[in-house]
């Protein structure tokens, strides 16, 4: 048997209906439209309010939506992957408990942990999966209830989140020059101090002190977290660009994170793209972290062509940041 190359084959994506508009948040936190749509570039996100339900309840939905869309036999899935930093529960993993009401059978599942670089990353693990030969097919879904993890009052933080999930299905062909080309993914281990929640896991587990102090919530220092972002989104996206002989010329797409209208402009900035060959979806949906870049596929699916070159490219806690070139396997349905 020849090399196998990972392909995305569906995409199938869920938000909730709730829209939080920047008009309501004005009424919560002190803030306004107007600092930020030019600060940030969101108008609204989806917020997932019915009491009980979490990400895996997302998850599941944009999942049964991509099965439906594939007509995939369920009995025929090896592996489900759940990137989020909104678990259901500390344990078990999200994945279990979307695998379990999805009735998979023949599949192990598993959460994977990199915050907004969680399908970025993921992406590239389960892509390996599938050319080792021992998984055929792999459904990956970045799914983040933000809503969850957001202080409604702090407004350096509550405009810029919402809550979604994306799933894609991943299979293995002999063709060549297709799916997953290539991955340039790096950690830098000094980002905790400006960007991380500051209880409720083993270092600081819930407390009466944690809770007063509101510490179960995202804590950012947006400046720095921004310089880094840009820096290191569009750097990536050069490299790997550069080394694979792309160039604005024959890059089709760019998937930037959807964390700041600012940060996706330098980054086509960068490599000298005009936006309409850059997906965006912050004005709607705001950072919905590990499923922002699923998300905007799902909602381009319909524009892509077999062999679009793609790059995709995030940034988030840890850090973690990179960029995936990906060479797009079906014309969009
Ligand atoms: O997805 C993970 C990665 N995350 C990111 O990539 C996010 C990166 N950071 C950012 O996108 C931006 O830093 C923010 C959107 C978070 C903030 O934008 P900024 O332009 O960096 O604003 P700032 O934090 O420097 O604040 C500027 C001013 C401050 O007032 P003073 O101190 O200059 O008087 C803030 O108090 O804007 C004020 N401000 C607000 N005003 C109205 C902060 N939040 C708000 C608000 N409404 N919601």
């Amino acid at each position: 048997m020849g090399k196998i190359n990972a392909i995305i084959t569906g995409v199938g994506g869920y938000v909730p209906d709730y829209v939080l508009t920047n008009e309501e948040l004005s009424r919560m936190v002190d803030t306004n439209d107007e600092w930020i749509m030019t600060r940030v570039g969101i108008k609204e996100r989806r917020i997932l309010t019915e009491e009980g339900l979490g990400t895996s309840y997302m998850a599941r939905k944009a999942a049964k939506q991509l099965m439906k869309k594939t007509g995939a036999d369920p009995d025929s899935i090896d592996a489900l992957i759940v990137a989020t930093s909104t678990s259901d529960y500390h344990f078990p993993s999200t994945a279990s408990i979307v695998i379990g009401k999805l009735g998979l059978k023949n599949a192990m599942a598993f959460d994977f942990s990199a915050a907004c670089c969680g399908f970025l990353y993921s992406l590239n693990v389960a892509s390996s999966m599938i050319q080792s030969g021992r998984y055929k097919r792999i459904i990956l879904i970045g799914a983040d209830k933000m809503s969850s993890a957001t202080d409604y009052k702090d407004r350096n933080t509550c405009p810029l989140f919402g809550d979604g999930a994306a799933a894609v299905m991943l299979e293995g062909t002999e063709e060549e020059n297709i799916g997953l080309i290539d991955s340039y993914l790096r950690t830098d281990g000094m980002g905790l101090p400006f960007l991380h929640m500051k209880a409720g896991g083993s270092v600081s587990p819930a407390s009466h002190f944690t809770v007063d102090h509101r510490m179960h919530y995202t804590y950012q220092e947006g400046r720095t977290v921004f310089r880094y972002a840009v820096t290191n989104m569009s750097d990536d996206c050069a490299l790997i660009a550069e080394r694979n002989g792309l160039n604005k010329d024959n890059i089709n797409w760019v998937i930037p994170h959807q964390a700041n209208m600012r940060i996706i402009e330098a980054v086509a900035k960068r490599l000298e793209l005009p936006m309409d060959q850059v997906m965006v979806n912050i004005e709607h949906y705001g950072n919905t972290s590990a499923a922002t870049i699923p998300l905007a596929i799902w909602e381009y699916e319909s524009k892509l062509k077999k062999g679009d070159n793609i790059i995709m490219t995030a940034f988030g806690a840890g850090f973690v940041h990179g960029a995936n070139y990906l060479r797009w396997a079906y014309d969009g349905k």
